[in-house]
């Protein structure tokens, strides 16, 4: 972390939800190590207890509950537990999802369903219930989507449409939120390391050497790229900022597939 990023959060509330593993969590730490006190929630009891053991062991303010976003009063009931453990919350991370590579035809309605009620519908559960217990002016809500909402992508259908609607609701909620102080954005990571999203997109060696070639930074990101983007997000310095979506991609959304090759000048 950037010495800009040491304590620039300090005193600060954070309810990261989808923050027991992958690059949720990286942005956890991220945020800890930036002064914040931490609050996690996804479904697994298991895997919430383990993130906060892993969160607390280096020393952040870490606390969390199993709750499905998918589950409003869930939700609302978890962000109610935060708010009695640490106060007005400053900071909320909405990262939950779901993904599996499938044709539409290879997919029940059901299935569609599942990726759009835990991508878009939990993220408006969460930014919705999160309001009444925003610190207000000053709040900043992140959520976290995906290139699919603007390119379309094989075998993605559920994941295009259930970001792109996280992009619009985005944009929609800056404009209601903004006359509060509460800034709305969201963030795009492109193809992230040694992350549970990518394993599923990119099963196979031969498959991660194609993609690297079509990313113009030429490798995938770590989750410390995403979570130094969230601090900044998060703090004062970005205080005129809502609405926007950022790319942290490596250029990934500029070639769109495309192999990226460096230039060759002809023999002078
Ligand atoms: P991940 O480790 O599987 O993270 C997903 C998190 O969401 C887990 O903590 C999971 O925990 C939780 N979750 C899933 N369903 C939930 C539900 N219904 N209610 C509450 N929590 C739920 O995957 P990741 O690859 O790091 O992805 C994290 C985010 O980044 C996602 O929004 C993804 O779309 C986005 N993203 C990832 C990449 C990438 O390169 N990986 C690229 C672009 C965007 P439980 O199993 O305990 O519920
Ligand atoms: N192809 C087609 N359909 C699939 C599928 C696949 N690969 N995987 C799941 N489905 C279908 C199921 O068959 C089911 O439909 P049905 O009831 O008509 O049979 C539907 O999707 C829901 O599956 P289920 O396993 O009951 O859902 P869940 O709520 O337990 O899990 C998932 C949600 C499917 C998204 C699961 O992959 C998950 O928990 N993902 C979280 C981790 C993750 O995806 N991380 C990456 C984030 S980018």
């Amino acid at each position: 972390m950037s010495t800009f990023a040491k304590g620039v959060l300090k005193g600060k509330n954070a309810f990261i939800a989808g923050g027991s593993s992958g690059i949720n969590l990286g942005i956890a730490h991220g945020l800890g190590e930036a002064g914040a006190r931490l609050f996690i929630i996804s479904r697994k009891a298991e895997k919430v207890d383990a993130a906060v053991a892993e969160l607390r062991a280096v020393g952040y303010e870490a606390a969390g509950a199993a709750a499905d976003v998918r589950d409003y009063p869930a939700v609302e009931q978890a962000l109610r537990s935060a708010h009695e453990t640490h106060g007005a919350i400053d900071i909320v991370i909405s990262g939950a999802a779901g993904n599996f590579m499938a044709p539409a035809i290879g997919m029940s309605p059901n299935a569609f369903r599942t990726v759009v009620d835990i991508d878009l519908i939990g993220t408006f559960h969460v930014l919705r219930a999160s309001y009444e217990f925003l610190r207000k002016p000053g709040a900043s809500v992140i959520s976290i989507t995906a290139g699919q909402a603007v390119h379309p992508s094989l075998f993605q259908s559920h994941v295009c449409a259930a970001k792109a609607g996280i992009n619009m609701l985005t944009k929609c909620l800056a404009m209601e939120w903004g006359a509060a102080g509460v800034r709305v954005n969201a963030i795009s990571p492109g193809p992230i390391a040694e992350t549970e999203g990518m394993s599923r997109l990119t099963p196979t060696p031969e498959s991660v050497a194609a993609l690297k070639r079509t990313i113009p930074l030429g490798d995938y990101g770590t989750k410390r790229d995403i979570a130094d983007l969230s601090v900044f997000l998060s703090s004062d310095s970005a205080r005129y900022i809502t609405g926007a979506i950022y790319d942290c991609d490596g250029g990934s959304s500029l070639s769109r597939g495309a192999i990226v090759e460096a230039p060759t000048l002809p023999p002078r």
